[in-house]
């Protein structure tokens, strides 16, 4: 993976946040991504030929950051927002220097070690407590680490995972009050409970609401799925739900790619850019788009045709009664930027795009990552052990804010549909990046092949996808529980910037 070095470009902004009301508490987090991707306009004349156009896999797209002040006096930081992960941790002196800091505490020296999804990563340094603030909220005397050796991660990380998932317990060790279980002791929420909305592909702003969520950010109804446990603890331990089935829309008709059986653990992960699917639908999706490899295992799409299309890709959680979302084609296009930054393009001068999701493989957990996750409003209630979902409005300025609470929780659970999860590699889980060395910086070469490829496709020939099973499309259910109006505080994420280019690797922090 990359260093971010678009990293330093970030600017520490105040927060919009609404002075606190006594009651109930909700913190709203507006995230923020970086609107500086290459469109037609950052068009340039590419180099004589095309072929040699070397594509880097561009995660602009992907992995989402909260602004942070830790220590007394503040100093700011950018740390990416992971469900995947339960520990917060950042750099250490020129991010953020204990000795700077009051309220400064050092916990255990040198005991802190972490790994991520990403190949070769690899975190270590100290357990300290201070004071972190976001969205206008402080919880003071968190539990964290300052790292002094970081290998393959581009930047610090806030982990709200079960606390059952830190490091700490991969160690042998008891689990710590993680940040999301101080926010709750500190009265800043009452529930330990926060939805996402990471909003489009190409927006600058989406939020994370802590203690809440927003009906005006999603349409239909919120339903409720259990979150899975682990297969070998048989813990919560991530955020795991039943995914159980997916099917191919192309607006006028839907096929179901999986069989009725189909009922298979994923990870809803927000550290992960793309998404991992089982092999077979890999495969059949990857014929579908048309798409072909490079050398590094990417899969190239032409994005126009994506784009065009009206379809989307309809997944399912929880049986026939649990929530559909559906994910335009569109948002699996993630442009292919070449080494000089611009938009790569075929020969006939069509945009290239790699496919947002990859083949899972023996070890890997199934990772519905940001690909998935945009398209998605995302409940994730810690305390109720469930994960509430709706299909996202894009670009919802409207909002209304309601509470969760122990006795309110989203909605009801809609299903029975029980899976473990069985993949899992300690605390810092698999490594997904397959097929492009996730420790790859700088990009991969482009192959000939790929580069010539022709711009005819077709989407939407239905008939070209192998499996089919009727379909069951149901999206109703029962409407949300909890309708107490509440004023919100901000908080706000933003993505990586354009310059953080990696060569066929995934970023994945589980
Ligand atoms: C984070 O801080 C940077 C720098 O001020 C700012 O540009 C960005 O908008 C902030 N992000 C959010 C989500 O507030
Ligand atoms: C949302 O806004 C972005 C830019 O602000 C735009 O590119 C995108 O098309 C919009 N999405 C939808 C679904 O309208």
């Amino acid at each position: 993976m990359a260093v971010l070095s678009s990293l330093r470009g970030l600017v520490l902004m105040g927060l919009a946040a609404t002075t606190a009301l006594a009651e109930p508490r909700v913190l709203h987090m507006p995230i923020t991504r970086n609107a500086n991707h290459p469109g037609p306009l950052a068009k340039r004349a590419s180099p004589s030929n095309t072929a040699q156009v070397t594509v880097v896999n561009d995660i602009s797209y992907g992995l989402y950051y909260v602004n942070a002040t830790v220590g007394t006096p503040g100093q700011e930081l950018s740390l990416v927002l992971d469900t995947g992960s339960s520990d917060v941790w950042f750099f250490g002196p020129g991010a953020y220097d204990p000795k700077k800091s009051s309220s400064y505490k050092l916990l255990n020296k040198g005991d802190f070690e972490i790994q991520y999804g990403t190949e070769g990563s690899d975190v270590q340094g100290d357990y300290i407590s201070d004071t972190i603030s976001f969205g206008g909220a402080t919880v003071k005397q968190a539990t964290m680490a300052v790292a002094y050796q970081v290998a393959q991660v581009p930047t610090g990380i806030m982990g709200i995972g079960f606390d059952t998932n830190e490091a700490i317990v991969a160690e042998g060790g008891q689990p710590y009050k993680s940040i999301i279980d101080r926010m709750v002791a500190e009265g800043v929420i009452s529930t330990k409970a926060y939805s996402l909305w990471l909003n489009d592909l190409f927006s600058s702003d989406g939020n994370c609401l802590f203690g809440g969520y927003d009906t005006k950010k999603f349409s239909g109804n919120l339903l409720s799925v259990p979150i899975q446990p682990d297969a070998q603890s048989g813990q919560l331990t991530s955020m795991t739900v039943a995914w159980t089935s997916l099917s191919l829309n192309t607006g006028s008709s839907t096929k179901s790619i999986t069989p009725s059986n189909f009922a298979e653990p994923a990870l809803l992960d927000s550290g992960t850019t793309l998404s991992i699917i089982p092999e077979q639908l890999y495969d059949e999706l990857h014929s579908f788009f048309e798409a072909q490899d490079d050398e590094s295992g990417n899969a190239i799409v032409d994005c126009g045709t994506l784009d065009k299309a009206d379809g989307t890709l309809d997944f399912q959680f929880g049986g026939s009664k649990g929530p559909v979302i559906k994910v335009p084609f569109s948002e699996f296009a993630l442009p292919a930027t070449t080494t000089i930054g611009t938009w790569a393009q075929f020969d006939d001068g069509s945009y290239m795009c790699v496919l947002g999701m990859q083949p899972q493989t023996e070890s890997d957990p199934i990772i519905l990552g940001d690909t998935f996750l945009r398209s998605a409003y995302v409940v994730y209630d810690l305390d109720n052990k469930q994960i509430s979902l709706a299909q996202t409005i894009f670009n919802a300025t409207d909002s209304n804010v309601v509470e969760i609470s122990k006795t309110s929780p989203v909605a009801s659970v809609v299903t029975g549909v029980v899976v473990t999860q069985t993949a899992s590699a300690g605390s810092g889980g698999v490594v997904p990046g397959e097929g492009g060395s996730g420790a790859t910086t700088g990009g991969s070469s482009f192959p000939t092949e790929t580069a010539v490829a022709s711009a005819t496709n077709s989407l939407g020939d239905i008939s070209d996808v192998p499996t089919s099973t009727a379909t069951s499309s149901s999206g109703g259910g029962s409407g949300a529980g909890a309708t107490v109006h509440v004023p919100g505080l901000l908080l706000s994420l933003q993505a990586a910037g354009l310059s953080t280019l990696i060569g066929g690797a995934l970023v994945a922090l589980l």
